[in-house]
């Protein structure tokens, strides 16, 4: 096999757009893709600040360093989980990153913040991890862009990850799901704007791009691997991949392109109010915020455990730990 661009020996191979490529021309062929993916839906705009959600793993590191490369002015913002070994691999991972490349991390350890770790978040609620997980981290995202003046926020999100989501909103029919679906949110009063960058680029793909550029990062799953559930779309989806390559990206983009907008119109009007939690003062449609009624669920069984003091409130303010560029500290 040889390099589609220069016709040296092929690393690459891109079957589903039947090409092959040298590490140099995979890598300019990758970050194309990205900077298509921004210019096509104006993801990031004049004057805006970037704040990158990175986890430790393959998708965020690799989408913090094409959007540096690009040229864009980013901040670094890490979830310090609290599951083990897992979450203290992930923070070392995204140091080591930043550290290297002299860009702003900003952390927030939920512990630290809110007094519990996800996993004893899960035990007082008696909800499974990931959906306690998914909250803190979105509301943490929203709320961190909006205290630290950032009006995006960027996730590593894939095209297996985007399309696996696509199918169990399809499974289901979940039309509010499928509705919100996409690469770009729009900011909405409060909330920061979206985005999803890698979202036509495959798990495959990232991970080669990692490899060629050297990227180190965490390469264990969550130990409450979010549901066998995903998982299992994400392997009915590679198996179509592999007797039909393309199918990946036809399930995902086409359906953006076509049914999403006749879904929306047919579902006009159906758009909520919203209001500012009366607890945290963030984006919600009733009265108390889903994460701020989590938490004193959590609180209240976690008092009766001894996890936590009788007198310690749930105060929803996260406690940002700020790591400059060495140049800069
Ligand atoms: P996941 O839901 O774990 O597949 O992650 C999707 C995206 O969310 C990642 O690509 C990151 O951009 C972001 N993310 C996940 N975990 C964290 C974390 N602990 N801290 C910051 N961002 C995260
Ligand atoms: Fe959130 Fe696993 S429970 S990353
Ligand atoms: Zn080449
Ligand atoms: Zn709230």
């Amino acid at each position: 096999m040889r390099c589609s661009v220069c016709g040296a020996p092929a690393q690459v191979e891109v079957r589903r757009r039947n090409q092959a490529f040298c590490p140099e021309h995979y890598r300019a062929w990758f970050v194309n893709e990205v900077r298509r993916n921004l210019k096509r839906h104006q993801m990031i705009r004049k004057g805006d600040r970037v704040l990158v959600a990175v986890s430790g793993g393959k998708d965020s590191l690799v989408l913090w360093d094409t959007l540096t490369g690009l040229g864009y002015r980013t901040t670094g913002f890490h979830i310090q989980l609290g599951i083990g070994d897992y979450s203290k691999r992930a923070l070392a991972a995204t140091r080591a990153f930043a550290e290297e490349r002299g860009l702003e991390l900003l952390v927030v350890d939920v512990r630290e913040s809110f007094g519990l770790t996800i996993p004893q978040l899960a035990q007082s609620t008696g909800r499974a991890a990931c959906s306690g997980c998914g909250l803190s981290k979105r509301y943490l995202m929203n709320r961190v862009a909006a205290d630290e003046g950032y009006g995006v926020v960027a996730t590593g999100h894939n095209l297996d990850d985007e399309a696996a989501t696509l199918m169990g909103n399809v499974s289901r029919w979940q039309t509010d799901a499928l509705v919100r679906q996409g690469p770009l949110l729009e900011e909405r009063e409060g909330l920061a704007r979206r985005i999803k960058p890698l979202y036509t680029l495959t798990e495959r793909e990232v991970a080669a791009y990692a490899f060629l550029a050297g990227i180190e990062y965490q390469h264990e799953e969550c130990p409450h691997a979010e549901g066998a559930k995903s998982l299992l779309y994400k392997d009915i989806l590679n198996r179509l991949e592999t007797r039909m390559p393309g199918t990946k990206q036809a399930f995902l983009v086409q359906y953006l392109k076509k049914v999403q907008p006749v879904l929306k119109e047919g579902l006009a009007g159906g758009d909520v109010e919203l209001r500012r939690c009366e607890r945290c003062g963030q984006v919600t449609t009733g009265s108390v915020c889903a994460h701020c009624k989590l938490w004193d669920r959590a609180y209240a069984r976690a008092k009766k455990r001894r996890l936590l003091l009788e007198s310690r409130g749930f105060d929803p303010r996260p406690k940002v730990d700020r790591l400059k560029p060495a140049s800069e500290a």
